[in-house]
């Protein structure tokens, strides 16, 4: 990591005046997180994981809450206000090779179109610049509009499409 992880925290403003801490996942983030999974609509758990799936364990979620950064670069957002979740949004990136990483992202159904997933994932790619990574690219079902329209707002462009799901890329020369 090029710097240590606290300074990649980050104060984002939402759409409707709301106040989001951006910041690299904790290994006790794990129930926080597992409660924000548990509470997304089946249309959300869909679009992110391509499939109706079976609710989501704690040991899943610990993987996915102790990573190594070199790997794997996870942010988590949460509300500054009063809020029962105290995780709205996860954005990842897992590298492929040392210049190349998979995208992902989800924000809780609650805490859609106030900005918070555009938000996530522009710092998610600044700060894979930083470490690096110069290729990044995201699977995305080809009816997810929004997605789609986040995805090129931020650069990415459809680079391929087959079986109903479009991959889009986003690549930086230096
Ligand atoms: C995709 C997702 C991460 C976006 O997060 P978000 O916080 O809702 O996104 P934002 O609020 O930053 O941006 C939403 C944008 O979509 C636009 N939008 C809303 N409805 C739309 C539609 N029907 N068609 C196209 N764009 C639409 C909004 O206007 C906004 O764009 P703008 O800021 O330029 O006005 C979120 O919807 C989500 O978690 N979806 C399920 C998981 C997923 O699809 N993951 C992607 C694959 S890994």
């Amino acid at each position: 990591m090029a710097k240590s992880l606290d300074e990649y925290e980050k104060i984002v403003m939402l759409k409707d005046g709301s106040k989001a801490l951006i910041r690299p996942v904790r290994g006790e983030d794990a129930e926080d997180l597992l409660k924000m999974f548990t509470t997304l609509s089946p249309e959300t758990v869909y679009n992110r994981f391509f499939k109706l799936r079976r609710p989501f364990t704690i040991e899943e979620v610990q993987k996915m809450t102790s990573i190594n950064f070199d790997e794997e670069f996870a942010l988590v957002a949460s509300p500054l206000e009063a809020s029962e979740l105290k995780i709205i949004g996860d954005a990842r990136y897992y590298v492929e090779d040392k210049i190349r990483a998979e995208v992902a992202i989800v924000v809780q159904d609650r805490w859609q179109f106030k900005g918070l997933g555009t938000a996530m994932l522009q710092h998610l790619i600044n700060i894979g610049r930083e470490n690096n990574i110069r290729e990044f690219y995201i699977y995305v079902l080809s009816d997810n509009a929004v997605m789609i329209h986040v995805a090129k707002k931020l650069g990415f462009r459809l680079k391929s499409q087959s079986y109903g799901i479009s991959r889009f890329d986003l690549t930086f020369q230096s």
